[in-house]
């Protein structure tokens, strides 16, 4: 696994010429316009790099993208793996791992989430400020890459406060309301039931998506501060639930897009 992850990045630092990107960056679904802001150096198919996980799925041609945001160098991944397309733990967050061998100092995440606080609205941007893993498994089941991280890695502080409270005042400057709150994360690829939606309101969750807990518990494991992002697509609270469809999930996600990308951004030229 190790051997895997460190030929990757040797790939990629040569096919870079030794880019170094300062921050990483995983787009969420309908979330991929930040990449307009890039000024792009470096295009890499994820088929092109050695042992990547390849996508089955064709809309889901990924790239890995190197340039630079806020005069600042990032690498971007345009197009994510998720438990429910058939990886493996260790296949969903490889990426992650590379791009911390590449040198990241920072992780940000975005997604498209189900609003599970009554007070949420549609196309609302919620910071991240805890989550709760009701995915199968997790990434850090098995051997211990102790190349990487401890065995038993600490999870009460997940989430960096420092950026979560830049996030807030850059969100008031901007004049947008900036929701906080717990992300849960469900196996998908189907969309929850009612009880299940009003199970996860109980045990705390305040939206749920398909992704992001294993790259964020993969991000830890190895040290690295997160900031993460879920764009309230569609709401999941009674009253307020309707039969969803991807094309009104990517609808929502497009109108919050600009204020998803103006956070990131404004953070990544404040670290
Ligand atoms: N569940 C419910 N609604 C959603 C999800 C989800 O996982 N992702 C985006 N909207």
């Amino acid at each position: 696994m190790i051997q895997s992850i460190q030929e990757a990045a040797t790939y990629l630092q040569n096919a870079t010429d030794n880019y170094a990107p300062e921050f990483g960056i995983i787009l969420g679904t309908g979330l991929g316009a930040l990449v307009n802001e890039v000024q792009v150096a470096y295009s890499l198919s994820y088929a092109d790099i050695p042992h990547f996980p390849v996508s089955t799925v064709e809309s889901h041609s990924g790239k890995l993208i190197f340039g630079l945001l806020a005069g600042r160098r990032v690498v971007v991944m345009q197009g994510r793996f998720h438990y429910y397309e058939g990886y493996t733990m260790n296949q969903v967050v490889f990426p992650v791992r590379v791009m911390k061998l590449l040198g990241i100092r920072k992780l940000f995440v975005s997604n498209a989430a189900g609003g599970l606080d009554p007070a949420f609205n549609m196309s609302d941007l919620m910071v991240i400020t805890d989550h709760i893993n009701l995915l199968p498994g997790n990434p850090l089941i098995g051997k211990n890459l102790d190349e990487l991280g401890p065995r038993f890695p600490d999870m009460s502080d997940v989430y960096d406060e420092e950026m979560i409270r830049q996030a807030m005042v850059i969100a008031e400057d901007a004049g947008f309301d900036l929701r906080e709150g717990v992300y849960v994360s469900a196996p998908g690829p189907m969309l929850e039931t009612k009880a299940e939606y009003k199970f996860m309101r109980i045990i705390g969750a305040d939206a749920v998506g398909m992704s992001t807990v294993p790259e964020i518990i993969a991000a830890r494991h190895m040290g690295l501060p997160v900031f993460a992002v879920s764009v309230i697509t569609d709401m999941c609270t009674p009253g307020q639930l309707k039969q969803v469809v991807l094309a009104d999930i990517l609808a929502a996600a497009a109108k919050a897009e600009p204020h998803m990308t103006m956070l990131i951004r404004e953070l990544i030229r404040n670290s």
